[in-house]
């Protein structure tokens, strides 16, 4: 079978971000280092000739790069979709205006809470009335805005209002999105894990929500995956979509890969996009359904195709091996693993947030 074309380029143009969220999908142990103007460039210029055709400028906070304008413009002269991934603190109708001549042609926006008070605690500073103003500033430049909430323990009975949020900012899309348990969640599984209950209301508020909002506004419901029985084909399977390049060039199949153990992942300052994307070891290792073992070779549901085992880094975490079938699925010996993670400890032992951080910098 011929090599699928990658769709995305996911560009972590850096780690610094002005918010310390404790979800973050960022490795805990963020980088410094970060590719220059000149190699994202190229990156850029690889990436079309690929065949990508749409490129996600996230981080971090993209907002950090002094170069952001310049990336956006050679994106759009290669004619990629550009989308904006942003906690929008630093994002005011000046900035926007910029980004938007140089071609910028969608912006995401995260919200915490509708709550201030509440939505601050979460980001770790004062940051949701920026944000408030951001989106209206968004939709004032006529840009297509996401607006992506990452719900969890200390949202999801919000969630009324925080629809009630989302009706009044008026977006053309909404990501209503569960912690995925990568990176920073990780370390904050025990004070983000909601109960099957809080999940199931929120969902019914969701679907509700839909219906009185009509067609005109698009609203996901990104399911939390510890809760489910088969797993999803996590970043649609693994090389087939799409290419995360960290901050540090690392080129990487999800965002969170540089922790699977025993693995190298090519680096964009050495090879080429082309090459990283056929050739490379690391891209072919889960690509397709040969490296599966049992239970998934002989899959009772014949569903190898459709979610591709699931979770590289679910099944590394939980058992070990990266080649393991992801333990939320029903068929896998460690399952029970993975309903181990669904215990919400009592109110008591309710651990504290631990909060991301680099040094928390401040974009200009
Ligand atoms: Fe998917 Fe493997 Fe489970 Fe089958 S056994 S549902 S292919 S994870
Ligand atoms: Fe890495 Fe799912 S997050 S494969």
């Amino acid at each position: 079978m011929p090599t699928p074309r990658p769709l995305s380029l996911i560009a972590e143009l850096t780690h610094r971000c002005p918010l310390r969220c404790p979800y973050c999908s960022n490795p805990v142990d963020l980088r410094r280092d970060e590719l220059d103007t000149a190699t994202w460039l190229r990156v850029i210029d690889q990436a079309a000739a690929l065949g990508v055709v749409q490129l996600a400028f996230t981080g971090g906070e993209p907002l950090a790069r002094h170069d952001l304008d310049d990336l956006v413009r050679a994106a759009a002269e290669r004619e990629l979709y550009t989308n904006l991934i942003t906690s929008a603190f630093a994002l005011d109708a000046d900035r926007l205006a910029r980004l938007r001549s140089a071609g910028l042609e969608h912006v995401q926006v995260s919200f915490q809470d509708a709550d201030p008070a509440r939505a601050d605690l979460i980001a770790g500073r004062r940051a949701h009335e920026r944000k408030l103003a951001a989106a209206r500033a968004v939709k004032d430049a006529g840009l297509p805005l996401t607006v992506n909430v990452v719900l969890h323990r200390h949202n999801l009975d919000h969630i009324e209002e925080i629809l009630g949020l989302v009706a009044d900012l008026e977006p053309d899309r909404v990501e209503m999105a569960n912690v995925q348990y990568e990176g920073w969640a990780v370390a904050n599984h025990a004070a983000l894990m909601p109960t099957a209950e809080q999940l199931k209301n929120a969902e019914a508020a969701v679907r509700r929500f839909r219906e009185r909002i009509g067609p005109g506004m698009r609203v996901l419901w990104v399911a939390s995956d510890l809760y489910e029985d088969v797993p999803q084909p996590c970043m649609g399977g693994w090389g087939r979509q799409t290419i995360v390049c960290a901050p540090d060039g690392a080129a990487l199949p999800c965002l969170s890969a540089s922790g699977l153990p025993g693995m190298e992942f090519p680096n964009v300052r050495d090879h080429s996009l082309e090459w990283i994307w056929e050739r490379s070891e690391a891209f072919n290792r889960f690509r397709g359904t040969d490296w599966m073992r049992e239970p998934c070779r002989s899959c009772p549901l014949g569903r190898q195709e459709e979610d591709y085992g699931g979770c590289r880094c679910q099944a590394a975490r939980l058992t070990g091996d990266p080649y393991a079938t992801d333990p939320v699925c029903g068929f896998s010996p460690h399952h029970q693993r993975a309903v181990d993670l669904r215990t919400v400890p009592p109110e008591e032992e309710q651990p504290a947030y631990v909060y991301r951080t680099l040094r928390s910098t401040t974009p200009s």
